[in-house]
């Protein structure tokens, strides 16, 4: 066959760590609640900018700085992101990969996060703390769809034009920064907490 593939668009999903998530997770959530307690900045933020749910996006987005649970979180999520770097063969001209930013996310029922990507930042993730079943995961969108133009529609044979990776605790989720992405709006009654993140090569 003279066809091959080009340009492929590479997501990475792990388990955090292979025991203990139980614990750490628990810890997680009551950090994140309490955070969301204390931050009336961010609770007035994501009034205005993310009904219905809290983020700590704009106002409290260095948490590995802050918290002694979160900066064991960077560690390990750092190992993660050093092999999906890996994989993607960056070359980092002797440079490492580091958390640059990481924030809290939660969303009772309803809440929602639409379309988006992650400006100046090369590799983008969540990790997932409380997930009830039946909350929404985290879809990602084909980086090629605003240019389908003219094209037919394809068989259902062919590759999704989205590909949704269910939230569950305990995961991480890496991707490029530039490849858009949303949560559909939770539909169940319990919240769903998630931490997300970017990298910066410094
Ligand atoms: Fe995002």
């Amino acid at each position: 066959m003279p066809v091959r593939s080009y340009f492929p668009t590479l997501l990475y999903r792990a388990p955090l760590q292979s025991a203990g998530l139980t614990r750490l997770n628990a810890d997680l959530a009551a950090e994140c609640r309490q955070l969301r307690d204390f931050d009336a900045a961010g609770r007035r933020w994501s009034a205005k900018n993310y009904p219905g749910g809290y983020t700590s996006y704009a106002s409290m987005n260095e948490l590995h700085r802050f918290s002694s649970t979160f900066a064991a979180l960077e560690k390990k999520l750092l190992r993660h992101a050093r092999a999906y770097a890996r994989a993607l063969e960056f070359d980092l001209r002797g440079r490492t990969v580091r958390l640059s930013d990481c924030w809290v996310n939660i969303m009772p029922p309803t809440a929602a996060h639409s379309l988006h990507l992650h400006p100046l930042s090369f590799i983008s993730g969540t990790y997932y703390v409380v997930t009830p079943r039946g909350c929404p995961g985290l879809k990602f969108e084909d980086p090629r769809l605003s240019k389908f133009m003219a094209a037919p529609p394809r068989l259902p044979t062919a590759a999704p034009a989205h590909v949704t990776f269910p939230a569950r605790a305990g995961d991480v989720v890496l991707f490029e920064s530039w490849l858009r992405h949303e949560v559909p709006a939770n539909r169940v009654a319990e919240e769903r907490i998630s931490i997300s993140f970017n990298f910066s090569w410094s």
